[in-house]
């Protein structure tokens, strides 16, 4: 297998997480006091030349965000951190914070320095409760050895971080539905602009990274941003960690440079698909993403190559399937997940993810008509140009992928009355 190159992995089962001593010992925490001194211009600097985009899904660059934020008047600013992941198949953020809660903490408050906030809240995935005890016990470590509270390094910048529960919604992980959240509200989108970093937590300027952005953070601080841009292969800068998921033999999360090919990761890294199977096809960046067959992965992984391709990079999840499985079946599911989880704030959302399960399951059931691929397509397009959030924008990108990589999967659906 491929050597990994780990960053946001540094620290992975190289101390116990219950120990600041152990990750000081490492160099934790002189990130952070290296960010105090080298002062906020030099900071966003740093991160802006590393072309650290944010890992959440979204690919925005970091040093962009942090600026606006920075920019922007106001007595309060916060950091928050994205750590909702609720998309099916990503495990990463789970994966750094058990192993590494302090990367996390210290990304948070270089964050904090650098854009004036001196308040940081992890937003916790619901179904992470194992998690709430691991983050604030590393929260209280950081707070009596002085790396988080007032003044700190002996300046006049203070950072203090609390966690707090998500709402168990796939939505919550939306930066504007997670804001809601926090605030007490039911946890849906808001309307944008304003953007979070302009008017976000309580209406403050906001800065809102996922945790894998944040535990990158520490390492660009310590060694130059040019020193994280260069590390990727050829053009490409930086690295991902991948959820490899699905039929494969080594499903598992990694790190690897951005520029490594879909085809490496599956074969190379990922071992292929157990028992002599064939690949019928992979699904990237998560469950809203497009799903491309066999002969599609020749393709670096980063975020405008996979655009061309076809494909997505969104969270870096990579999700499998062999010949035993039915596209449509695949299709169906995830369907009932969007289904499930559209908050309702706009119809065609609400409406267009029922109703495209609905022609979905009519077309399994062998009742499809030709027709119902015309509806299917003509919905998909409305929900992406009229949806609110991202998520009725991306559900239809499964449906829309399939019809054009995998048509006869519907043709033969149709020709031969739900018979596969
Ligand atoms: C439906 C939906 C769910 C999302 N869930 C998450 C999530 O669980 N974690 C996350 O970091 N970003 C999630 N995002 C992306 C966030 O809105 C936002 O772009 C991200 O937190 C910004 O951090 P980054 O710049 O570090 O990527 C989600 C977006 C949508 C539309
Ligand atoms: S797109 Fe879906 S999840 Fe987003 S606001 Fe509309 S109904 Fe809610």
């Amino acid at each position: 297998m491929m050597q990994e190159t780990r960053i946001a992995l540094r620290f992975l089962g190289k101390y116990n997480p219950d120990s600041i001593e152990e990750f000081c010992a490492l160099g934790g925490y002189e990130g952070l006091r290296k960010a105090v001194e080298m002062g906020q211009k030099n900071l966003i600097q740093e991160v802006s030349d590393a072309s650290l985009w944010g890992y959440g899904g979204a690919a925005f660059p970091t040093g962009k965000k942090w600026s606006v934020v920075a920019a922007t008047k106001g007595k309060q600013k916060y950091v928050v951190c994205d750590a909702d992941e609720g998309e099916p198949g990503t495990n990463k953020d789970r994966v750094i914070m058990t192993g590494d809660p302090h990367s996390v903490l210290e990304g948070m408050a270089i964050a904090g320095f650098a854009v004036g906030a001196d308040k940081g809240y992890i937003y916790l995935r619901y179904e992470y409760p194992q998690l709430f005890p691991v983050l604030e016990k590393a929260i209280d470590d950081a707070r009596k050895a002085g790396y988080l509270g007032r003044n700190l390094f002996g300046s006049n910048f203070s950072f203090d971080v609390k966690v707090v529960s998500g709402g168990g919604a796939y939505v919550c992980g939306e930066e504007t539905a997670l804001l809601e959240s926090i605030e007490g509200k039911r946890g849906e989108p808001r309307y944008k602009p304003p953007y979070p970093s302009e008017a976000g937590l309580f209406g403050c300027p906001t800065v809102i990274n996922n945790v894998e952005t944040l535990a990158i953070v520490p390492s660009i601080v310590l060694n130059g941003g040019n020193w994280y841009a260069s590390i990727g292969i050829g053009h490409h800068h930086g690295t991902k960690v991948f959820t490899l998921s699905g039929n494969l033999v080594n499903r598992g999360v990694y790190e690897y440079p951005r520029g490594i090919t879909l085809r490496q990761l599956i074969e190379d890294v990922g071992g292929g698909c157990p028992d002599g199977h064939r690949l019928l096809g992979v699904q990237t960046g998560g469950a809203s993403g497009n799903i491309i067959s066999v002969d599609m992965i020749d393709f670096p992984m980063d975020v405008e190559d996979c655009a061309a391709a076809g494909a997505t990079f969104g969270t870096g999840d990579i999700m499998v399937f062999d010949d035993t499985q039915d596209v449509l079946e695949i299709v169906e599911n995830l369907l009932e997940f969007f289904t499930h989880e559209s908050c309702g704030k706009c119809t065609p959302c609400r409406e267009g993810n029922t109703r495209l399960l609905q022609l979905i399951r009519k077309i399994r059931r062998g009742d499809g008509t030709m027709e119902d691929l015309d509806t299917l397509q003509d919905l998909c397009q409305t929900m992406k140009d009229c949806s609110l959030c991202g998520l009725g924008q991306a559900s239809p990108t499964p449906v829309l992928s399939t019809l054009r990589n995998f048509r006869n999967a519907y043709l033969n659906r149709i020709e031969r009355g739900g018979k596969e």
